[in-house]
């Protein structure tokens, strides 16, 4: 198999396993957002002006946006997973979701802030950079919520 089809084929068992596995469970089943896991949100939206927009990369069945509304800031949620995002969209109807690959990703400066959650973050970090707007306050919030350790965290400005 020649690497492109292996991405590809590594990518159709990741987007098939949120989809039928997680996506049905993940809100009742999954760990629930630990005191790290909205620390660092929050720190993100107080950075955020009012009325501002936050991307939420990876955002799955959108388990930040209820905190972002609520704070007066708009999301706009991205993922792979359409089965994901179909419970993203029950939840939160009025929030724009986009089935997309975060490698995929064409914004530019379009966000005052960006968050990726439980996902993989780290390959995000220049993109980031990119899809904010140049000389605003951003961050993006990298966590890990093993249950076997304590949640670690670790905001990048
Ligand atoms: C553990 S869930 C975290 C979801 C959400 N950020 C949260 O904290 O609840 C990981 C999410 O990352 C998404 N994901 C993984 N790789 C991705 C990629 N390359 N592009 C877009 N989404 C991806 C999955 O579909 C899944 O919804």
């Amino acid at each position: 198999m020649d690497r492109e089809a292996w991405r590809r084929e590594c990518r159709r068992i990741a987007e098939e396993r949120f989809d039928t596995l997680f996506a049905p469970t993940y809100d009742r089943d999954g760990a629930p957002a630990s005191p790290t896991h909205r620390r660092c949100v929050a720190a993100v939206i107080d950075r955020c002006p009012p009325g501002g927009r936050i991307l939420d990369a990876a955002c799955g069945t959108g388990r930040f946006f209820g905190m972002i509304l609520q704070a007066g800031r708009q999301v706009v949620g991205v993922d792979q997973s359409g089965g994901m995002l179909t419970e993203a969209r029950a939840k939160h109807p009025e929030v724009t979701v986009e089935k997309v690959g975060l490698q995929e990703l064409t914004f530019v400066a379009e966000f005052d802030a960006a968050i990726c959650v439980d996902a993989m973050a780290k390959a995000l970090r220049a993109g980031f950079q990119r899809m904010v707007v140049r000389g605003s306050v951003w961050r993006a919030a990298i966590w890990t919520s093993r249950r076997s350790t304590p949640a670690s965290s670790m905001v990048v400005t």
